[in-house]
């Protein structure tokens, strides 16, 4: 099958290009919005903003779209949770028809979840163009969910919009010519500068709420982490002891918070654990934190950005970046390691990061330009084919 891409994109400059966002979990949110706002300001673009479902307690996703300031979206396909090849396979189902009914010109997808992925697939079998927000990221570890979200979606759209050179890099190593990819920057960044003022504002009322002055933030979810009892297990003992040399604050992901209850862990005043924060509320305390412990895609980048210590509970990063240039250290499933680190920071011996090229909040500025240097996409025949 011939990608969808620019080579098939037919010029009708004067006429509205319309395109469908898909969002689904909450990382999407936060990169997403700006993209949204960035096409709404340069003009001529009509959107349509689909959400899965594929998360969907208000601290996972209504919050996110009221505080990035993101409309109600017009379709929500209420997939909800289910096994990863369910979860796919009602996003490829319920998707469909929305797309045959709104002709998008171009879907554009973010990230790694099962949503970017379902998405992907359902619009270049109808031959609509795909664009992915946040491609090339590769962490090379197949036994990753998102890891193989990327690569298929990666191999499925024809406009790639990169976060950093590393992704260039990967994705010409895999064949994919030059002309599709786009070396745009950090869209999360985007969002994290647009909203910092707002978020510093929320930190006298959760220092007081918490009682928090000298903290570390926790988040973890990967199901590498959290799934096996034992190892969540090591976890939670090795936060513990952690927490004698600083309190911990520990906003718990749906899936870790059912993990932790079938384990028992004992929360206490100095391992508080909390509900997910919202936006706005989560980069406050971000900033603030004396480190980070996470397993966290998102968090990596924006721990770099902010340069507050950072360390990543897993064996590998899709996000290399962050480790060179930025605050992140690996520390793997290795609890001495995580300890030891955690030390080496209270102690006053914390990375010291620097930027990665183009994360500076013009990310979706270029995606909107790159897009309106453009032109309509259209393929009416293919779809006509495909569907009758
Ligand atoms: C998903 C993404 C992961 C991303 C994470 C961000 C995939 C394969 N995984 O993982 O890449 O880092 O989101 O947070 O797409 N649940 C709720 N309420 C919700 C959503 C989920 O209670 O609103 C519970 C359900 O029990 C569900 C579980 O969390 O089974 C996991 O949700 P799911 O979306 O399947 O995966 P995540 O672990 O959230
Ligand atoms: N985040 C949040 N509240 C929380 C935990 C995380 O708002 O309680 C934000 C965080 O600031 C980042 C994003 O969620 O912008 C990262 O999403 P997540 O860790 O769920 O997914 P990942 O990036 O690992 O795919």
């Amino acid at each position: 099958m011939r990608a969808a891409g620019f080579d098939a994109i037919r010029s009708f400059s004067t006429q509205t290009m319309n395109i469908l966002h898909v969002i689904g979990a909450r990382p999407n949110f936060m990169k997403a919005a700006p993209v949204y706002k960035a096409l709404r300001e340069i003009g001529g673009f009509s959107q349509t903003l689909v959400h899965t479902g594929q998360h969907y307690d208000e601290r996972m996703s209504g919050i996110f779209l009221r505080e990035l300031g993101m409309p109600s979206p017009d379709v929500n396909l209420q997939v909800g949770s289910g096994s990863h090849a369910r979860q796919t396979a009602a996003i490829l189902e319920r998707l469909e028809p929305v797309l045959i009914e709104r002709t998008p010109d171009l879907v554009l997808v973010y990230g790694d979840v099962n949503s970017t992925v379902a998405a992907a697939l359902v619009s270049a079998k109808l031959g609509i163009s795909v664009g992915h927000v946040e491609a090339g990221l590769r962490s090379f570890d197949r036994a990753m969910p998102e890891e193989i979200n990327r690569i298929l979606t990666d191999a499925l759209a024809g406009l790639l919009f990169t976060p950093s050179e590393d992704g260039n890099e990967n994705l010409a190593r895999e064949g994919v010519p030059k002309e599709k990819i786009h070396l745009v920057g950090n869209v999360m960044i985007d969002t994290l500068l647009q909203l910092l003022p707002l978020a510093e504002d929320r930190y006298p009322g959760l220092a007081r709420r918490f009682g928090l002055s000298d903290y570390a933030l926790v988040t973890l979810h990967r199901p590498s982490n959290v799934d096996d009892d034992r190892t969540l297990g090591n976890i939670f003992r090795t936060l513990r002891e952690i927490s004698r040399e600083i309190p911990l604050l520990f906003p718990v992901h749906p899936r870790t918070g059912q993990r932790l209850e079938r384990l028992g862990a004992p929360a206490d005043a100095r391992l508080r654990l909390a509900e997910p924060f919202g936006y706005l509320d989560f980069l406050a305390l971000e900033q603030r934190a004396r480190m980070v412990i996470t397993d966290s895609g998102g968090i990596q980048e924006e721990t770099t950005f902010l340069g507050v210590p950072c360390l990543t509970v897993r064996e590998n990063t899709e996000r290399p970046v962050t480790v060179r240039l930025g605050t992140n250290v690996l520390v793997g499933q290795d609890m001495a390691c995580l300890a030891a680190e955690a030390r080496a920071i209270l102690a006053g011996r914390s990375k010291k990061g620097r930027l990665p090229p183009l994360w500076d909040g013009h990310a979706a500025a270029r995606i909107a330009r790159a897009l309106s240097g453009k032109s309509q996409a259209t393929f009416p025949h293919r779809m006509a084919a495909i569907t009758s």
